[in-house]
């Protein structure tokens, strides 16, 4: 079977479903930022803080090339994976582009209190959350292959609809 990408903001629900996902489907789990950290032997926010965005950027291209002919797994990716046309061209070829999706009040809700995203490290993460999604929703949405709204369903509801999708799509 071809894989599931998962795209989708911080907070919007790819770790947690991706990995149940996975689990239902008998596929792999795997995340970019997970495989990125491993390489770079550095957490995110050292990369950012150390190299800075567009390096990591970089980062995630190399990955995304490290993925050609890779089957049978549930990808999840940073937030911002689809920034670049070039990912969003070769992860296509990986299997549909699953959104996940999740409004501010939630993405806040879901992402306070953690120091891990280097881009909600912020004075007024609300604002940033707001600002970001703004400029990234027009590009989410016109990249995914189907949008699930996890603000409103829970995890394994998520699962359902994607698998759904899933089975339709064959
Ligand atoms: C980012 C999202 C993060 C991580 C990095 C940048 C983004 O991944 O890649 O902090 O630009 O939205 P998650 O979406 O898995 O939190």
């Amino acid at each position: 079977m071809k894989n599931i990408i998962l795209i989708g903001f911080m907070g919007a629900g790819k770790t947690e479903v991706g990995k149940l996902l996975a689990k239902k489907l008998k596929m792999t789990y795997i995340d970019t930022d997970d495989i990125i950290e491993k390489e770079q032997g550095k957490s995110i926010n050292d990369i950012f803080a150390k190299s800075g965005e567009e390096s990591f950027r970089d980062m995630e291209s190399a990955v995304v090339d490290g993925l050609a002919d890779m089957k049978d797994h549930v990808i999840s990716t940073g937030g911002g994976m689809i920034l670049r046309p070039a990912n969003v061209k070769k992860l296509k070829k990986l299997g549909p582009l699953v959104l996940l999706w999740a409004n501010p009040d939630v993405v806040y809700k879901r992402t306070k209190g953690s120091l891990a995203r280097p881009l909600l490290n912020v004075d007024d993460p609300k604002k940033s959350i707001k600002n970001i999604l703004d400029f990234r929703m027009p590009i989410y949405r016109k990249v995914a292959d189907l949008e699930v709204d996890t603000s409103v369903l829970s995890p394994e509801e998520a699962c359902n609809r994607i698998m759904a999708y899933i089975k339709g799509d064959k």
